[in-house]
């Protein structure tokens, strides 16, 4: 297995991209801030099978933490990221550095309205502004066709198709569904920084949601089924949920019954650890 190429400035990846490009070649990119897990690796193989050439990108972006430790604690994990990605046989795995993406005197911000008000938007100050901008940078720099979200973002992936379509980035931003550990806990970077005590109760985030779907779809309402949850939710052992929100899927508005499509959204913290899911009702 061939490690591919890392490449670490924007002039390197364009090089490379607009000789693709001119030969009528389909882009594909993933974003990501690395660390991965299978969760990422089901994305590059959309890529795969949809794109002529595939891009993976790492790049922890400064700008959508709103807390310095957690941008500190994140794991980086370059040299283990690039050997999983060597089966795949992708073109190219981009990892700028930062003034590739933030030049000095750098001074827009792509904002995305209305979306970003609610769950982690709320909780989050200024996380999907980063977020639009460093994807927006991304789509630009990578020159994709396509782009290959996860739907454990959910709220991110509708942001991003917003940002694409309000923008005219010309990306067509294609979600995949959630990839989980055998006890139904969501793969996730953060994972990583549980402690094995706290890696035992994490599942019970998951269980609870799809408890309270289940009630959803028998005819109960949020409010009160909400309320179980989240009291299932401390019992088990975690701190907070920041929320749990059953809302509708292409505004995210919030809905007390499942009266069109629509996904059950949490966030919760364990032990000093943020995690975040969501499901479909
Ligand atoms: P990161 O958290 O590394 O996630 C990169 C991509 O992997 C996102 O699209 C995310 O939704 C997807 N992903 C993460 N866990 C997943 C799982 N268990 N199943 C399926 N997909 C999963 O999201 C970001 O990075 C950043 O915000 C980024 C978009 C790269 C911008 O900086």
């Amino acid at each position: 297995m061939t490690l591919p190429p890392i490449l670490r400035s924007k002039a390197a990846l364009q090089e490379k991209t607009q000789a693709w490009k001119m030969a009528g070649e389909v882009v594909g990119v993933v974003p990501t801030m690395g660390a991965l897990h299978d969760g990422h690796l089901s994305l590059v193989a959309a890529a795969k099978q949809a794109c002529d050439r595939v891009i993976v990108t790492i790049f922890v972006n400064p700008t959508q933490f709103n807390n310095p430790d957690d941008l500190e604690n994140y794991p980086r994990t370059e040299q283990d990221d690039a050997a999983k990605l060597a089966r795949f046989g992708i073109d190219a795995v981009y990892v700028p550095d930062v003034d590739q993406i933030y030049p000095a005197g750098f001074a827009t911000t792509v904002s995305v309205a209305g979306l970003t008000d609610v769950l982690c938007g709320a909780h989050r100050p200024g996380h999907f502004d980063g977020v639009a901008t460093v994807v927006t940078k991304l789509f630009r720099q990578t020159m994709a066709d396509k782009a290959f979200f996860g739907q454990k973002d959910f709220q991110q992936l509708q942001v991003v198709r917003r940002l694409s379509m309000d923008l005219d980035l010309g990306v067509d931003v294609v979600g995949c569904p959630t990839i989980r550990e055998e006890d139904g806990l969501a793969m996730s970077s953060r994972n990583l920084l549980l402690s094995d005590r706290a890696r035992v109760k994490a599942p019970a985030l998951n269980e609870a949601m799809e408890a309270m779907a289940e009630g959803l779809r028998a005819g109960g309402n949020a409010t009160d089924l909400g309320a179980a949850a989240r009291e299932r939710i401390l019992k088990a052992g975690f701190n907070e949920v920041e929320y749990l929100d059953l809302r509708a899927n292409d505004d995210l508005s919030l809905l007390e019954t499942p009266d069109r499509p629509a996904r059950l959204l949490a966030a919760a913290w364990l032990a000093g650890v943020r995690l975040i899911d969501n499901i479909a009702v």
